[in-house]
């Protein structure tokens, strides 16, 4: 006796039997008689056995099944995105710890012979020692986050392996329980990623120099709203005097120097501190405090506006000049412009715009002189700056716009080329884009998040 089962999709299962019960076997419990064939003689061929009515909604189920294991997938391809960049993090968070292991060794040796070393050593050491007391915790929370990551993608595994199997044996599974399953796993995920994308500036690695061109001054950019296939270059060479912008479709283009487009501004701009956001590039007028946009899809002005009381030519400029006075940016939280006024003494002051109307939303002001800036640049609505464009150059201070409070800092940037015209942060590349005398280059940023685990379940 053959038996074969065909399974035909829009219909549900419906299955081949080689022998013909109909009139005397009924077909299994659930099952349905859909058609049966008979040869010459009379005698059964086969039957084609369907199931009940009811049971067809199990076809919506795996429908909704294929939907939840899509929807894992996709998040263990977020996952990734996060491990990778977390394992980046915690490579360097190893290394503070081990740094920081040495130094209490070291510490313990000084103490048990204390009486032999300069009493100035000692102190400087505990000092030291004092310094990073509180920093430990912070490692051990963070260690918990990574292992947390792990869980995730563990769980995930699982879960797709299990959704894998049941798609084969639907009805064996209760459906609202994995539904639930996955969506809690699913809002976890969420929270984790939006802590993860922010964080506190720990270190600055690099550069890695992508290309050497133009003048010793200039600007180039990617899009951090575009969409992840869309790595379009910006290239505006020199601080003053131009208003030709170059366009490349990626970064490789760029590089071999390959330009898919040109636009003519209808204004000159002025220093190298422009954005682009969303399609658009905002950049400050030659000679004024108006803020420009233009839309690179219309090649047209959509806005023009004056950032109100902002110094300009050469008035508040950055350290190195080159008309640096107004910087507009881009970060997670949107839109900024930085700058300085009379009012605010000549000191740093932030304000947020709206992309489309240029309008400022909110201002802040700092307490730090803007001639006295190598470089600023805001991640997660914290203004990072720098206190020079030289060699040495390190970030110095920093601004919560979010508790608006500001902090003295100590993070070394590599100037290879000894002279920095611009720093921007690129919250899409996790990177800061510079132009290094002449040269195009990249730094890697390592930002500090701490996972607050209070939504595990
Ligand atoms: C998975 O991601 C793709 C592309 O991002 C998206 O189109 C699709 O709707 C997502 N699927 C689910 C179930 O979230
Ligand atoms: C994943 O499955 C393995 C093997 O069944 C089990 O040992 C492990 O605890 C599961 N992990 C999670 C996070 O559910
Ligand atoms: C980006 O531009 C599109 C239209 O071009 C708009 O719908 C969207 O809200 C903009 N996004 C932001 C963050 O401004
Ligand atoms: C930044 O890190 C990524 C991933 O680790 C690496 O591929 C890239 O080369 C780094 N870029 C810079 C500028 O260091």
């Amino acid at each position: 006796m053959r038996a074969l089962f065909v399974v035909l999709k829009p219909l549900c299962f419906l299955a081949l039997l080689g022998y013909c019960p109909s009139a005397t076997i009924r077909p299994k419990e659930g099952w349905q008689v859909y058609s049966s064939a008979q040869d010459a003689d009379g005698r059964c061929i086969c039957t084609v056995v369907a199931p009940e009515q009811n049971l067809c909604s199990r076809d919506a189920k795996s429908r909704q099944l294929r939907q939840l294991l899509e929807k894992i997938q996709n998040m263990s391809q977020s996952i990734e995105v996060l491990n990778l960049r977390t394992q980046r993090d915690f490579q360097y968070v190893m290394k503070m710890e081990s740094q920081m292991k040495g130094l209490r060794s070291k510490f313990r040796q000084i103490e048990s012979n204390r009486r032999t070393l300069l009493t100035k050593n000692f102190q400087e050491l505990k000092g030291k020692m004092n310094e990073l007391q509180p920093l430990i915790p912070v490692l051990e929370q963070y260690k918990t986050d990574a292992t947390l990551i792990s869980q995730f993608k563990e769980e995930i595994r699982n879960l797709s392996l299990v959704l894998t199997a049941i798609q084969e044996e639907i009805g064996a599974y209760d459906y609202e329980e994995l539904q639930q399953k996955v969506l809690g796993l699913e809002g976890r995920l969420r929270n984790c990623m939006s802590k993860l994308t922010c964080g506190k500036l720990m270190k600055i690695m690099g550069p890695i120099t992508v290309k050497t061109s133009g003048t010793r001054f200039g600007a180039w950019m990617t899009d951090p709203q575009a969409s992840p296939k869309n790595n379009k270059v910006w290239y505006m060479d020199s601080y003053t005097n131009n208003k030709i912008v170059r366009e490349y479709k990626s970064v490789s283009d760029f590089v071999s120097g390959v330009e898919s487009r040109t636009y003519n501004l209808p204004f000159h701009w002025a220093g190298t501190n422009h954005v682009v956001y969303n399609g658009s590039l905002y950049y400050n007028k030659y000679q004024s405090n108006i803020i420009v946009r233009y839309s690179f899809e219309s090649g047209r002005v959509m806005t023009q506006r004056a950032l109100e009381s902002a110094g300009f030519h050469n008035v508040y400029p950055y350290t190195w000049g080159g008309f640096s006075d107004i910087d507009l940016m881009a970060d997670e939280l949107g839109l900024w412009a930085i700058y300085a006024t009379n009012q605010n003494a000549g000191n740093i002051v932030i304000s947020r715009l709206d992309p489309l109307t240029i309008q400022v939303l909110n201002s802040w002001n700092t307490e730090y002189s803007k001639r006295n800036a190598g470089e600023s640049f805001m991640i997660c609505g914290t203004l990072y700056i720098t206190n020079s464009h030289l060699t040495g150059a390190k970030v110095y201070y920093s601004y919560s716009t979010k508790t608006s409070t500001y902090e003295y800092m100590d993070i070394p940037i590599h100037n290879q080329y000894f002279h920095m015209s611009m720093l921007d942060y690129n919250a899409r590349d996790r990177a800061l884009y510079g132009w290094n005398n002449g040269h195009q280059v990249l730094f890697n940023v390592t930002l500090f998040h701490i996972i607050k685990t209070d939504d595990e379940s």
